[in-house]
């Protein structure tokens, strides 16, 4: 089956953009898959009031990631849903991690669902998992323009992800508090931190937050060198510490954090793969107390990171990322996604950005959160 172009009748309307022009209007369906993040709202409201209002698009809200795409379960989508969503978290379209190539039949009832509502496009919005069944989707015929979404920041092609901010916002309001406490009581407070295999949040916030030290996926750690310097620092005139920790952050013998701290209790992968992560902070904390002698506590922040309302700056880029795909659609510029680089959004291929992580910059690692750490 191939789904190559739009199968609907034309209906031209006058854009109010540029009076006097034509564009095909046409109906979009809308979704947001994986994780959810803050900002995800703001995209949906970009593509919609923007189709809407100046293009005379239709829009169908489609539940939960592909799984609504698969089982055909949608909602009308208007300017007036979109009301006041901008600063709110989460995803009034609601999320899964539905994966139609994991589900029975689920690409082929996925594209007939399509055909069936008669959709013109799709906006994905999501991080690499998502975007990544979009790609493959996108080979089998569906017109589709995703969105680069995830607190993590490791998609590819994108200078930063729509969610990352607010995450890293978090994290450092969280960190500054665990500063005021660990330094009443002369401690080491462990902060674990989300961002799957890659270090982003950790270093971002760990910077900003003025940690004594950040672990992340990218450079396994040696537990013995981490109690070394904490051992050195508070020989020195340093009575407390903070220890920034990503969930994925693994020791130098181990192959990965999801084969030694999975603490979460989630022995099977999801449908793309993953494993449950989380455990490291209480792990790292008990060490540390047994080998320094200093008394230490762990915070696990979690699901936190990807609550609430976005950031200004997130909201300003979700709507800018929104603005775009709906301009790729109306382009036909399907198999894209939009991304910031140099401060511009641009339109690059799906596989150009999915299936390898974009990990942190050695530079901000090794150069500039080195020179406060220990
Ligand atoms: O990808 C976003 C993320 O928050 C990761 O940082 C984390 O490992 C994972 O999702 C948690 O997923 P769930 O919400 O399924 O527990």
């Amino acid at each position: 089956m191939k789904l190559v172009s739009p199968r609907h009748a034309i209906r031209r309307c006058i854009s109010a953009t540029t009076p006097g022009s034509y564009h095909e209007a046409m109906r979009i369906g809308v979704l947001t898959g994986g994780g959810d993040c803050p900002g995800l709202n703001a995209v949906i409201r970009a593509v919609v009031v923007g189709g809407i209002v100046h293009h005379g698009d239709e829009f169908v809200g489609i539940l939960d990631g592909w799984h609504g795409l698969i089982e055909n379960r949608t909602v009308s989508l208007d300017p007036d849903q979109c009301r006041s969503i901008l600063t709110k978290g989460g995803t009034i379209l609601g999320s899964s991690r539905t994966n139609p190539f994991a589900t029975d039949n689920g690409a082929i009832r996925l594209l007939a669902t399509v055909e069936a509502l008669g959709l013109d496009a799709i906006v994905a919005i999501g991080g690499d998992d998502t975007l990544g069944a979009a790609e493959r989707l996108h080979q089998q015929g569906l017109p589709v323009v995703g969105v680069p979404k995830t607190i993590d920041n490791d998609l590819s092609g994108t200078e930063v992800t729509f969610g990352f901010d607010t995450a890293v916002q978090i994290a450092t309001e969280a960190i500054d508090r665990l500063q005021t406490t660990a330094e009443s009581h002369h401690r080491i407070i462990v902060c674990e931190v989300m961002g799957r295999n890659v270090g982003w949040i950790a270093v971002h916030a760990g910077i900003a937050g003025g940690a004594a030290e950040i672990l992340i996926p990218e450079v396994p750690f040696s537990l013995d060198e981490v109690c070394e310097r904490l051992l050195r620092r508070h020989g020195g005139n340093q009575y407390f510490s903070t220890v920034v920790v990503a969930e994925g952050a693994h020791a130098i013998d181990e192959v990965s954090a999801a084969t030694t701290w999975n603490s979460q209790g989630s022995a099977t992968a999801d449908q793309f793969g993953h494993l449950r992560l989380g455990g490291i902070g209480a792990f790292l904390a008990r060490e540390i107390e047994q080998r320094t002698g200093y008394e230490c506590r762990s915070t696990v922040l979690g699901h936190i990171q990807r609550g609430g309302s976005p950031t200004a700056f997130d909201r300003v880029l979700a709507t800018r990322f929104g603005a775009a795909a709906l301009a790729a659609v109306q382009d036909h510029e399907f198999g894209t996604m939009v991304a910031l680089q140099a401060g511009a959004i641009v339109r690059i291929p799906l596989s150009a950005a999915v299936g390898r992580p974009k990990q942190v910059d050695p530079h901000l690692y090794e150069q500039v959160a080195a020179l406060y750490l220990g």
